[in-house]
């Protein structure tokens, strides 16, 4: 083992442990520490044996086994705890030291600390790490953004640790200033709200409205993830389908329908209100998992609102191709909206974001990692400006291809009061941005008739604003004209 340590890791949750033995695995010489320093000696007298992994007792142990500049890494809790923590270690650190926080942390706070460090002459880097405990062992994606100066020193960790695509492409590079790393890492998980409700509303259908059994439903999985929509979380819910209970009964539906979240979506959501973008799928995405939520409401509502009996007796083959087609453009949907929220946020932030790196950091490794990423990496390599990934030719002629099925789909759910936000919101968000002409001129008249709030017309030029004494009873004033 080195005299000096690579690196030193704080936080030995399962996370933490993995991350660490896949350093070890690749050669680096790692510092253990824990809060409770029980789970150290457990760790290093257990799975940590025999590998390049040294314990630290205290926080002043770990620095001190640190080559410098020190490298720091936390798997902590996000939010306080990484604060605690941060001021902890400032008086044990020197100037150009690296902190790196690989939680799940609301991209502000990165912001925050990354001046608030760089003050003290620290470099800060926020990491998304994602691939769940498997992924931290045997590769994962990682997002790293912050302090560009510490870019250098801790590159030859990541990246060697990292999922490898396309021969030896690493699933890692350095995604931009501040909260970029994290806040590429919350769209990755509003994304994967988004691929998961996708499925989920394809299950519902398939059992509700076609009559499929967990079996078959798993054996259309299995198709699924060979084309267009082969990807990690289709091959965990084809495995899923076929997963037995011990009364051999499928354990999923033995699974009460009431989902959890721990509120990445949700910021991501919160995120594209506020730049004003339109991230209807992943919006809901998250909604569907509150209503799921609301159970006991949903037991007794069934008792007292009754919709149409679903009944199906059309050919079940091209039902399926339908919603095959139905959840890939709706995914296409759904990837669109998030590359412009990233974009948005790119312009707001001052942050420079490379698409198609974004793209190849997600094609392996992550819980979203897919084929399709790599035809994502392709649009943005054609064309590094794309305003909208539907506007790709690619995608363009995928959406057209599979316009009339996913419509067949909709009205299908609709008909049969079978909710599918996801696919069904999509559709309108389609529907919506092809649209030369919205009936927003109605709203606008709306606003300043009650309002005053002043319309554009289509025969002056754009900036011009009008407004109208609709009752004959208002005045000629107008109110001022601000845009939120
Ligand atoms: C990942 C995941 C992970 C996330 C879980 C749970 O990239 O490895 O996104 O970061 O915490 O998927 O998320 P929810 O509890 O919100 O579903």
């Amino acid at each position: 083992m080195k005299t000096k340590s690579d690196i030193g890791l704080i936080g030995l949750a399962v996370m933490g442990e993995n991350l660490i033995l896949n350093m070890a695995n690749k050669g680096f010489t790692v510092t253990a520490y824990n809060r409770s320093t029980d789970k150290v000696s457990h760790f290093i007298n257990g799975r940590a044996k025999g590998l390049t992994i040294r314990g630290a007792d205290s926080l002043e142990a770990l620095v001190d086994s640190l080559a410098v500049p020190r490298k720091v890494m936390l798997m902590v809790k996000a939010g306080a705890a990484v604060d605690a923590v941060i001021e902890q270690l400032i008086p044990l650190l020197d100037e150009g030291d690296i902190i790196i926080d690989g939680g799940n942390t609301y991209f502000p706070d990165t912001n925050r600390r990354v001046a608030w460090l760089r003050e003290k002459g620290i470099h800060f880097i926020g990491t998304g790490v994602s691939g769940g405990e498997e992924g931290a062992l045997t590769g994962p994606s990682i997002m790293p953004g912050g302090a560009v100066e510490a870019w250098p020193e801790v590159k030859p960790i990541f990246q060697c640790i990292a999922a490898k695509v396309e021969g030896d492409f690493p699933c890692c590079d350095w995604v931009g200033e501040d909260g970029a790393g994290h806040f590429v890492k919350m769209v990755h998980n509003g994304i994967e709200y988004g691929d998961m409700q996708l499925i989920c509303e394809a299950y519902q259908l398939m059992k509700q409205y076609v009559g499929l059994t967990a079996d078959e439903i798993h054996q259309v999985f299995a198709e699924w993830n060979k084309g267009d929509l082969d990807s990690y979380l289709m091959e965990i819910s084809r495995d899923i389908m076929a997963f037995k209970d011990t009364d051999g009964t499928p354990l999923v539906e033995n699974i009460l329908d009431t989902a959890g979240q721990k509120g990445t979506g949700k910021w991501t959501c919160v995120a594209a209100l506020e730049l004003g973008v339109p991230l209807t799928l992943i919006g809901e995405a998250v909604f569907a998992r509150c209503l799921s939520a609301q159970k006991d409401e949903r037991v007794a509502a069934a008792k007292i609102i009754s919709g149409p009996e679903s009944t199906f007796d059309g050919d079940r083959q091209a039902f399926i191709e339908d919603l095959r087609q139905a959840v890939f453009a709706a995914k296409i949907v759904s990837y669109a909206q998030g590359y412009v929220l990233m974009r948005e946020a790119a312009k707001e932030h001052g942050w420079h974001l490379n698409y198609g790196g974004i793209a190849m950091m997600w094609r392996g490794g992550c819980i979203i990692r897919s084929a399709f990423l790599g035809n994502i990496k392709e649009a943005f390599d054609k064309q590094p400006g794309l305003a909208n990934l539907m506007l790709d030719s690619y995608f363009s002629e995928k959406l057209q291809a599979a316009q009339a099925g996913w419509r067949r789909v909709a009205a299908a759910a609709l008909m049969n009061g079978i909710a599918a936000p996801t696919i069904n919101s999509a559709l309108s968000y389609f529907d919506g941005y092809r649209s030369e002409r919205l009936p927003a001129n109605l709203l606008q008249a709306q606003r300043d008739y009650f309002g005053a709030h002043t319309y554009e017309r289509l025969d002056k030029k754009r900036g011009e604003y009008f407004h109208t004494n609709w009752t004959g009873r208002g005045g000629d004033t107008a109110s001022t004209t601000y845009d939120v």
